[in-house]
């Protein structure tokens, strides 16, 4: 007798809700095949409801949403709304207040035809960014003096703790074991200019090392992490890093893996709901064009079933992306790919 999950939705804006209906698809095809049952509530969180009711996330959502086993999230960022708003009000709140403290982006090329690095291949691109989530230059502290004026000053600070960096560098090591690719962890860091920030992270990171003597470890700069990931990618496995820095080198992984169309990301608390998604944005200008590729999606949802104990569906959903790109996609770019939205989604399910 298979499980019962609560799992709720949150297509959000702009091609959202086309790659989470492709997802849909293949959560119920893989329910059916893989013996398990869920039951899903949709939130239409997102720009739209903002515009209509100035409402960003309700207290009562958040409460709700913490009642589930698993978040499933199109995009959130709408072009008529002022940049930060709904980033901050929706996405952002959503991590910090559900405590999903780990970003994790695996970085997995699975056609070297799409990979914009030259010679490189399948077994090159493959490791995971594991991201501090709710820290960091993310937290909003700072503000304005003088406002307007010629005198202005602007300050934003990064914020990191003990517990903040700890929890993280835990998930990263004892991810790195569970993978089992190299057992090696590196941290990518500033030490040689955020002397506080970086200082904390390099103590903690290498005391927490200590539990673990069968990981390896490594440290890079962050810009030098940018140099080897185009240089050579083969040499990571699995990197641990802040916010600000995890999303800057995960948008760059994201193009050596195929792009946006295909990357995924969970947004975890280990002890609490966690939220999947694409991560490539609302992407305004091929909304309602069934073009969007809804891979990232997809992936993102066997993200989320692995999460909850259902590792054959997620190997299948896997598997089943695999096939799809190598045999039938020409790119993995939004209407270029030789077929729509809808029926990449189809291929998906028609593979598992
Ligand atoms: C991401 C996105 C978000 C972030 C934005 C939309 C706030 O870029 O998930 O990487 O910066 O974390
Ligand atoms: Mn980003």
């Amino acid at each position: 007798m298979g499980k019962d999950y609560k799992i709720a939705v949150i297509p959000g804006d702009g091609t959202g809700p086309e790659v989470i209906s492709e997802g849909l698809k293949v959560l119920g095809a893989s329910a059916e095949k893989y013996g398990f049952k869920y039951e899903k509530v949709n939130y239409d969180i997102g720009g739209e409801r903002f515009l209509k009711t100035g409402e960003t996330l309700p207290d009562s959502v958040l409460k709700e949403l913490e009642s589930f086993d698993a978040i499933y999230l199109g995009a959130i960022g709408d072009p008529r709304v002022k940049p930060g708003i709904l980033e901050k009000g929706i996405l952002l709140r959503l991590r910090f207040e559900l405590d999903q403290y780990i970003n994790l982006r695996p970085v997995k090329l699975y056609d070297a035809r799409f990979c914009p690095l030259k010679n490189k291949t399948a077994e090159d691109i493959d490791f995971v960014v594991i991201r501090e989530n709710t820290e960091g230059l993310y937290c909003g502290s700072g503000g304005f003096l003088r406002k307007g004026t010629k005198n202005e000053v602007a300050v934003q600070e990064s914020i990191n703790t003990y517990k903040g960096v700890e929890r993280c560098s835990k998930f990263a090591f004892e991810y790195a074991r569970k993978r089992g690719k190299n057992k090696e962890v590196m941290l990518c860091g500033k030490t040689n200019v955020l002397t506080f920030a970086f200082d904390l992270w390099e103590r903690v990171f290498n005391k927490t090392a200590k539990l673990y003597p069968d990981i390896k470890t490594r440290y890079a700069h962050v810009d030098a992490t940018c140099m080897w990931m185009v240089k050579d990618p083969s040499w990571f496995d699995v990197i641990v890093t802040d916010n600000l820095f995890g999303d800057i080198i995960t948008d760059l992984a994201a193009m050596i893996q195929g792009g946006m169309g295909i990357a995924a990301g969970g947004n975890i608390n280990p002890e609490g709901v966690s939220m999947f998604e694409p991560i490539g944005g609302s992407a305004p200008k091929y909304t309602g064009k069934n073009v969007i590729n809804p891979l990232a999606a997809i992936c993102a949802l066997g993200m989320l079933l692995d999460s909850l104990g259902e590792d054959k569906a997620s190997e299948g959903i896997e598997k089943s992306v695999i096939k799809v790109v190598r045999e039938k996609l020409t790119s993995l770019s939004a209407g270029k790919m030789g077929y729509s939205t809808s029926e990449v989604g189809d291929l998906v399910v028609k593979n598992l």
